[in-house]
This record gives structure tokens, C-alpha cells and sequence, in this order.
């Protein structure tokens, strides 16, 4: 009975996801950038592709915070972090901090936030770049990490770049000059229903970056890093902490056996 009831309602939800999707396609490419064609574009497994990234390596999350600085403030803002924050977390003296990351005129004590306008850049690119604070949390460091290593050339794209993980994406590949440009070749597939699409086969180099390809991952893992960092900023020391409970309480778990052993001692 159980069984057949969950079978059905499998069948039913079966049903609405497909109605959904066929909905989806036809109405809504939003769809499609968000989840429900993710993977169906990499021909490979997500999952595989990890940013096996470190928070506690803190010269990591430094480097990353010079990264998101030079290449990503320019649009972006961390708008629930002040800067003097930043620095005491991240251990940089309060000179190297105004010297090298604080933008001309502002003070440590604001809020990380670009220097662009949101109307200009809705004008420019289509869409207002997103406050990066919680961006880490919301859709994980892997994610971030997929992002910036499938941008491809895409001469039918206003920025000339397309991604993988982010179909039609709005932001340009601002990394490029690191990385270099790379095209991406398609294969068609045969889906099950009958239907076909197209998945990667492979990258082709097209120009060369500044970096070198095990470069420019290290330089993404950083500021994945870093904004992983951000979006939960006392992460490091929650987990450092909770070694120290965990001490505290097989201590004092012995004491209170040994104090158990001492009460009830004379009682047998
Ligand atoms: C020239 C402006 C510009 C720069 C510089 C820039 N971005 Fe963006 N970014 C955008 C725009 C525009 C969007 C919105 C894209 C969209 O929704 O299609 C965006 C979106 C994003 C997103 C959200 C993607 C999603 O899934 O919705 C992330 C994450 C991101 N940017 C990270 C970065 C990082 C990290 C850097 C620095 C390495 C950076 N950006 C530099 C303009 C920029």
C-alpha cells in the first residue's frame, strides 16, 4: 500500500517537474541559468569540479582580498563588511591596509562598497552586479570556482564571453587577461526523450593569459577564498573554538566519572 501510494505520487511529481520544465523552456531562460539545465551544458559532472579551497589559509584569503580589490571592486561590493574589519581578520597592519587596498578617500571604518553606480551598470551591462557578502554562502565555493574557470569565447554574446555554469552570463570575463581566451567545442548528445543538445567537449586555448593554467586556478581558489571568508567572517575561529569544547567536555566528562566513581563507592 505504501509503496504503491509513494509510486503514484512519484508519478505525479514526475509529471509536474516535467510540465515544469517544459514550462521553464518556453517561458523563462532564467530557468536554465539557475538550476534546472545545470550539468546538461559540461557533458561531465559537476561535482568533480571542486575549489578544494581553505579558509583557514589565511596568506590564501589575503592574496584573494588583493584579487577582489584589483579585479572585482571595480562592480562589485561587499556592503556587510567594513574595512577595518578586513584588516584585523585578516591580520594586514592598518598602513598596508589604507596604502594598498582602501580606495582614495575612504575611511576604515566603511563598508566595503564599489565605486559604481547601480544605474550606470544596470545601463552598461543589463544587469546591477550583486553585492558579493553572502554570495560564497548562497551558492558555495565550488560554485564561484565553475564560474570563473568556463568562461568561453562567445562572438554572439555582447561581451564577447559566455560561461558554463552561468548561460548567457552578464558579467564580462574579467579575468581574461589572466587566463587567456578559450573557445568551447560542443557535441551533440541524444537525450533519452528522443530529443538531442549540446554538451562540452572540450576547451580549445585560443590566446594565452599572464598565467599559467595551474596559475590562474590558485588565483581563482583565492578569491573564492576570500569571499568564502567573507560571507561567514568568523567561520575560522568558530572552528578553532569548537576543538577546545570538545576538549573541555571529554574532560569534564572523566571528571564527572570519577566523581560518580566517589559517591558510589560505599553504596554496593
Ligand atoms: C565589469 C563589471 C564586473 C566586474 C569587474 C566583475 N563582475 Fe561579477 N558580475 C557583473 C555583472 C554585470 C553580474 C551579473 C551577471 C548575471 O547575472 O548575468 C555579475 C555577477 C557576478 C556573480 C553572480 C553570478 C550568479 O550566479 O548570479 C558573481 C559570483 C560574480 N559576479 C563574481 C565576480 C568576481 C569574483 C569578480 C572579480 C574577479 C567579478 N565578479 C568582477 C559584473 C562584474
Amino acid at each position: 500500500m505504501r509503496t504503491e501510494v509513494s509510486q503514484a505520487a512519484r508519478g505525479t511529481l514526475a509529471l509536474l517537474a516535467a510540465a515544469l520544465l517544459a514550462l521553464g523552456s518556453a517561458a523563462a531562460p532564467a530557468a536554465e541559468e539557475t538550476g534546472a539545465a545545470e550539468g546538461a551544458k559540461l557533458g561531465a559532472d559537476w561535482q568533480s569540479w571542486r575549489a578544494k579551497n581553505d579558509v583557514s589559509d589565511m596568506p590564501s584569503v589575503q592574496r584573494g582580498a588583493r584579487n577582489f580589490v584589483s579585479y572585482c571592486m571595480g562592480c562589485h561590493s561587499l556592503k556587510y563588511e567594513h574595512w577595518s574589519r578586513l584588516g584585523h581578520d585578516l591580520a594586514i597592519p592598518q598602513a598596508l591596509l589604507e596604502k594598498d587596498l582602501l580606495p582614495p578617500g575612504d575611511k576604515t571604518t566603511d563598508y566595503i562598497l564599489t565605486s559604481m553606480p547601480a544605474a550606470d551598470a544596470a545601463n552598461w551591462f543589463g544587469k546591477t552586479p550583486p553585492d558579493l557578502s553572502l554570495m560564497a554562502r548562497e551558492r558555495g565555493p565550488d560554485y564561484l570556482y565553475q564560474l570563473f574557470t568556463t568562461f568561453y569565447v562567445d562572438p554572439t554574446r555582447p561581451t564577447g564571453a559566455n560561461n558554463l555554469r552561468l548561460p548567457a552570463i552578464a558579467m564580462p570575463h574579467v579575468l581574461s587577461e589572466l587566463e587567456g581566451l578559450k573557445g568551447a567545442v560542443f557535441r551533440t548528445v541524444r537525450k533519452s526523450d528522443g530529443g538531442s543538445e549540446q554538451v562540452l567537449d572540450h576547451f580549445v586555448p585560443l590566446a594565452p593569459g599572464r598565467l599559467s593554467a595551474t596559475e590562474y586556478a590558485g588565483f581563482v581558489r583565492d578569491t573564492v577564498n576570500f569571499l568564502d571568508y567573507v560571507s561567514d567572517p568568523t567561520q575560522t575561529a568558530r572552528h578553532a573554538l569548537g576543538v577546545w569544547v570538545v576538549l573541555f567536555l571529554l574532560v569534564f566528562t572523566w571528571l564527572a566519572w570519577l566523581m560518580k566513581r566517589e559517591y558510589w563507592k560505599d553504596v554496593h
